[in-house]
């Protein structure tokens, strides 16, 4: 069955594929955003879990149980702060889609669900940081078997009308 790469518009915490990725912070504790998101719609067992993990770089990615959530898994990953684009934020955040896409690799997982990494409160400007994403993605998937299905969640209009364009204009 040949690789998928989608975009959809919706929450990523009612979807029930066996990832969906957190846009966390380093000390994996919780906030606001998608991260806030997953860990009510996880329960307060996923921040017991995360507690044990002593946080994460920015850059990298842990896996945890879903608790909750309809997805088995949540891929945190901690995105760069945007900062003028001086300070390697593009390889940093490139490093965050690698990681989470070889974790889920690791694990055997069939199904993951991407939220626009560092789009929101870490300011990353969302064409640019598209563009990253579905080159880091098709380079993983040209050479993985797994995950065979991966959605790029837009919160809203907006940030969909960016994904799709973005994938067409990189197809
Ligand atoms: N489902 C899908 N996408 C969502 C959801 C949701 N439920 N909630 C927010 N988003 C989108 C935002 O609209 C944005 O496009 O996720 C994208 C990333 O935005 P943030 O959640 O603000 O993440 P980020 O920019 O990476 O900043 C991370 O914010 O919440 C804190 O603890 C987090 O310190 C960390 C920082």
């Amino acid at each position: 069955m040949p690789h998928q790469l989608m975009a959809v518009q919706g929450d990523i915490t009612s979807l029930a594929v066996d990832a969906i990725v957190n846009a966390a912070n380093e000390s994996l504790l919780g906030g606001g955003g998608v991260d806030g998101a997953i860990h009510r719609a996880a329960g307060p067992q996923l921040l017991a879990y995360c507690r044990d993990l002593g946080g994460c770089p920015t850059g990298e990615a842990r896996i945890t149980p879903g608790f909750r959530l309809p997805a088995r898994h949540v891929i945190h990953t901690v995105g760069p702060v945007w900062q003028g684009g001086q300070a390697e934020e593009e390889a940093i955040l490139a490093s965050c889609y690698r990681n989470c896409l070889r974790l889920a690799a690791e694990h055997g997982l069939r199904s993951l669900a991407f939220p626009a990494i560092s789009t929101g409160a870490f300011g990353f400007p969302l064409r640019r940081a598209t563009r990253i994403a579905i080159q880091e993605i098709r380079d993983f998937m040209a050479t993985n078997e797994m995950p065979m299905s991966i959605l790029m969640v837009a919160f809203d209009e907006d940030t969909l009308g960016v994904i799709e364009s973005t994938l067409q204009e990189v197809s």
